[in-house]
């Protein structure tokens, strides 16, 4: 069952920039790639704890603000290290200017232990 709830306003994020926002008690890293796609992934780096969310985004890969570690936005993939682990990632859609995200469902759960 989907659980998809409002995080932000569509013109709040624009092309190529990512935001910290909240979906119940969760702190997610929302991004808007330069093509229009939207992520959202766990706000939390698994190095050392960066807040993803106030990164910079370049080709839908998060740049953590702490060491330069990189995460595929849509997947949660580590895509430079010094990460090792991955971050849950989220389904996204935009309905009538509302930018929603399904916490309930992570696309990929983080596998660790
Ligand atoms: S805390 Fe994110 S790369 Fe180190």
């Amino acid at each position: 069952m989907s659980s998809f709830v409002v995080v932000a306003r569509e013109d709040e994020v624009p092309r190529g920039e990512v935001k910290v926002v909240h979906a119940g008690t969760k702190s997610l890293c929302l991004g808007h790639c330069e093509d229009g796609t939207w992520g959202a992934i766990d706000n939390v780096c698994t190095h050392d704890g960066g807040v993803l969310g106030e990164g910079e985004l370049s080709e839908c890969q998060v740049e953590c603000p702490r060491h330069g570690g990189q995460f595929d936005l849509l997947t949660g993939e580590v895509r430079a290290l010094p990460p090792v682990y991955p971050v849950n990632a989220y389904p996204v859609r935009v309905v009538e200017g509302r930018v929603e995200v399904d916490v309930g469902v992570p696309t990929k759960e983080l596998e660790i232990g």
